[in-house]
């Protein structure tokens, strides 16, 4: 069977028992602090799970797009060593929100990896692990699908902790977790490995396909777990895993879908396919750098972008190692689409930008190896001893991305060795840095626990009752909230914005008896919406009602620039193609901001023609309709998907300009497209490789940003005596004449020079019979300064001339050599020296040099330079 056959097997089955075919979500989890990038099925329901979220069924089945390369669960540094990690891997999975638990799981298991009509993988080659105190998984297991107990295995907490074990499973830190069951494959004993829980089970024999999770707790920061409102279940099953056993192979990488992406790899480097390691390892991140930067994400310093240059920085290396020259990686997007656009269309939509991307962060790396190199030959010069300390290999790692086995490389071959230790002191230190000021380990569940969800009655109007949920204070829930005190109002129904889509929560004010609430923001949590500020005046308990006003002018503001976002975002995709995707957006009441992929500059006509379109469709003032409808029907409808955002059942489509753009989105917006009035672009420019930023305001904002440019008109026509009208030709005419008088003063300085010449040549000195002159004169370019030398050297005769002068706070210097010194004294040499120590460069002709610096201070210690040269090369 082929992967795509087993991925289609496998919701089928699942949708025969009642299960909900739901797609995969992206690989940025949507709203989820605590979570780097989407590492399970099961990531997209956490809510659910927690019973924050309701949806239309309570049985979901899902291939789910995932990468393990960092955070709670890391398979980086295992790729290309096993046969079975992966950077990014699908994840086939099944779940019960408080539906169907223990029982019901298992036999589903059970029937699809073994009926004939399904599967029909032998029985007896199959082993499963339950948690050490789950007798009642065990005796499923045993008693009602019979398997022998001989191929039980109970694992216990293994990993040194309570709940600490291979059979207890949690997504993160805090979250959703619980004891699970695992599903073994046995691939022979030709192959090296135990049964799980033997000394030997990190070997590749036995391999866990299936995890079966039930998910009873949720974990809070302080390491208590909380029940779930009710018992639910979680499963997860690698494609590339259970791939390898129906196709009859023991490896992941001899899949077909892996067949095809290792031979283009082995292509793009040039070297034969021989099972490397090495090459396994582009194989596999290859995929996990498409998926990712299809998915948003983009290579930078920090957080998710950092894992990504790691992850292409690591193949890149590989690549080397197997003899790349030059860029190689971008090359293997092409059979990563071929492979899996079909199944994942986003990689087909993205390709060019996936290719972009990976070739400018290939280059980039280049260079910064380079750069390396040459640090390290720097820092070896002034080693004593034959260790390279720790401090140096990790600067070299840390600044300029230098892997340490490539210092070990150099090492060896200079017969030094390193000193890891220290290195990994070093690394320890960041390590805790880079937790200290991370935000993934923040705690989601201390945040709010809220039963029950809040309805969104803002797309009618800005005032509306509500009452009040819950009440927060330093992160805590309280009952009561009092005068002077900041925190968090939950209500049960609200007209306030929470903060999504891009689009900035609302501010406002909730009233009552006496009671005065300012709301400075809304969030969400969970369907929750959090009303954050500080209260005025009065008490507000839990249950009580209070009538919520949104500021209406920033609300209103900030509709005009949402909507305009969407007009614009159409628009480009008309003028710039259809590649043009959303990679980010803020939207205020200020001004709004859209960055998305294309890889060039925009260029000045093409940024008129988006002005003129969108400004063409507010003149149109058609009337902006949104349509509540499922996700299916939305997306054949051609509505656009934002990056990031998470879609529930119901989605809302929102059409502007009778089809001229159709996206889903939850935003608030205006009625009509002439409500937004004017729209006006004030930046364009470069994020990140292949990602461009417009910005851009609209209504009473564009309006004042044009005014304000006609009144800097005003204000330069002033200044040049003339007006709108003809300020171009005043401006012209000055330029014209700044040209000129600059002429002018060039000629009167050289001029002033040369009488200067005859002063300075009085004051040459001898040195062994040759005339040494070195002089200070500042305000003078280089090119009088050469003139002088020229004319210095004439009136000298057998001379040696070194002329520096402060111009702009910068050094100008130049030598000069007459023709009959120049085989002993090279007027190039002595301005190295002499720039250096002006801290800059220079150089030259043996007879004529020049040179500059920028530290003028050092000047004078520069110039006395020239009499030393002169004793010692002579
Ligand atoms: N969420 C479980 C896992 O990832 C199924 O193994």
């Amino acid at each position: 069977m082929k992967s795509a056959e087993i991925r289609e097997a496998f919701l089928r089955f699942f949708e025969e028992k009642g299960h909900t075919r739901v797609a995969s979500s992206s690989l940025i989890p949507a709203n989820d602090p605590t979570l780097l990038f989407t590492n399970a099925g099961m990531n997209q329901f956490k809510d659910c799970f927690l019973g924050l979220e309701k949806r239309a069924y309570t049985r979901a089945t899902s291939s789910q797009k995932c990468v393990r390369a960092g955070g709670k669960h890391n398979d980086l540094e295992n790729v290309g060593y096993t046969a079975r990690h992966h950077t990014f891997f699908e994840m086939l999975g099944n779940f019960s929100f408080g539906d169907y638990f223990k029982r019901d799981a298992i036999s589903y298991a059970w029937e699809f990896l073994t009926s004939e009509k399904w599967l029909n993988l032998p029985k007896e080659k199959l082993w499963v692990t339950v948690y050490a105190s789950d007798d009642e998984a065990f005796d499923l297991w045993t008693k009602d699908i019979g398997v022998p107990v001989e191929r039980m295995v109970r694992i216990g907490d293994n990993k040194g902790a309570p709940y600490a074990s291979d059979n207890f499973w949690a997504m993160g830190d805090t979250g959703p977790c619980g004891p699970c069951t695992e599903i073994f494959f046995d691939h022979g004993a030709d192959i090296w490995g135990g049964p799980p829980g033997s000394p030997e089970e990190d070997g590749d024999r036995y391999i866990e396909i299936w995890n079966n999770v039930f998910m009873q707790f949720n974990r809070t920061a302080d390491g208590v777990l909380h029940p779930l409102p009710a018992p639910s279940v979680d499963t997860g099953m690698g494609l590339e895993r259970i791939s390898a056993v129906l196709q009859h192979v023991h490896s992941n990488y001899e899949i077909d879908l892996f067949q095809n992406l290792l031979n283009a790899s082995a292509q793009a480097i040039g070297c034969a396919n021989e099972e490397q390691a090495s090459l396994k390892v582009v194989a596999d991140h290859i995929r996990s750098c498409g998926f990712l930067i299809a998915d948003g994400v983009t290579p930078s310093n920090e957080g998710r972008g950092y894992v990504l240059r790691r992850i292409i920085r690591r193949a890149c290396r590989h690549g080397n190692k197997l003899g790349a020259t030059g860029s190689f990686f971008y090359r293997i997007v092409a059979a990563l689409v071929a492979e899996m656009g079909e199944a994942f269309p986003e990689l087909k939509q993205q390709q060019a930008h996936i290719e972009r991307v990976l070739k400018t962060e290939e280059e980039q790396f280049a260079k910064t190896l380079e750069q390396g190199l040459k640090i390290l030959e720097q820092d070896l010069a002034d080693l004593q001893g034959s260790v390279i300390p720790g401090e140096i290999i990790f600067k070299l790692y840390d600044t300029y991305g230098f892997p340490m086995d490539l210092t070990g490389d150099i090492a060896r071959e200079r017969e030094l060795t390193l000193d890891e230790e220290g290195f990994e002191r070093e690394m320890d230190a960041q390590r805790k840095r880079a937790r200290a000021s991370s935000a993934f380990g923040m705690d989601y569940n201390a945040l709010v626990k809220v039963e029950g969800e809040t309805r969104f009655t803002g797309y009618l109007g800005t005032t509306g009752e509500g009452k009040v949920l819950a009440l927060f204070k330093d992160g805590a829930a309280v009952e009561q909230l009092h005068a002077g005190e900041e925190g968090v109002v939950v209500l049960d129904q609200t007209p306030f914005y929470a903060e999504s889509g891009g689009q900035i929560g609302d501010a406002g004010f909730l009233a009552g008896e006496g009671l005065r609430f300012d709301v400075r923001d809304t969030t969400k949590a969970g369907g929750a919406f959090l009303h954050h500020g500080i209260l005025d005046s009065g008490s507000l308990s839990v249950g009580a009602s209070v009538e919520a006003t949104v500021d209406a002018s920033v609300r209103q503001a900030t509709a005009l620039n949402h909507s305009a976002t969407h007009l614009l975002h159409a628009a480009l995709r008309q003028v710039l193609g259809e590649h043009v995707s959303q990679k980010g957006s803020l939207v205020d009441s200020q001004r709004l901001r859209f960055d998305f992929s294309h890889f060039e500059a925009i260029k000045p006509e093409q940024l008129k023609e988006l002005e003129d379109i969108v400004n063409r469709e507010i003149r149109a003032n058609t009337s902006v309709e949104t349509q509540e409808t499922d996700i299916e029907t939305a997306k054949a409808k051609g509505a656009m998907a934002l990056f990031g955002e998470k879609y529930g059942d119901r989605v809302r489509v929102l059409s502007m300009g009778g089809g001229f753009s159709v996206e889903l989105c939850g935003g608030t917006h205006v009625s009509r497209t002439g409500d937004i009035g004017l729209f006006k672009i004030t930046s364009e420019g470069g994020t990140a490789a292949g990602v461009r930023r417009i910005e851009a305001v609209t209504g009473a904002a564009a309006f004042a940003y044009l005014n304000g440019a006609e009144e800097q008109l005003k204000e330069a026509a002033n200044l040049v005596k003339g007006s709108r009208d003809n300020l171009i030709d005043k401006l012209s005419g000055l330029l014209e004449r700044n040209r000129q008088l600059e002429k002018e003063l060039a000629q009167l300085k050289a001029k002033a020079a040369s009488s200067a010449g005859d002063d300075l040549a009085g004051s040459a000195v001898d040195v062994k019979g040759v005339k040494v002159l070195s002089a200070r004169l500042d305000g003078l370019d280089g090119k009088a300064l050469l003139a002088l030398v020229d004319q210095l050297k004439n009136k000298l005769g057998r001379a040696l001339i070194l002329l520096g002068g402060v111009l702009d706070d910068k050094v100008v210097l130049v030598a000069g050599v007459t023709a009959d010194l120049t085989g002993q004294l090279k007027a190039g040499e002595l301005m190295k020296q002499a720039a250096a120590a002006v801290g800059g460069k220079g150089g030259g002709r043996p007879d004529m040099a020049q040179g500059g610096g920028s530290e003028p201070a050092k000047l004078d210690e520069a110039l006395a330079l020239a009499k030393t040269f002169v004793e010692q090369g002579l």
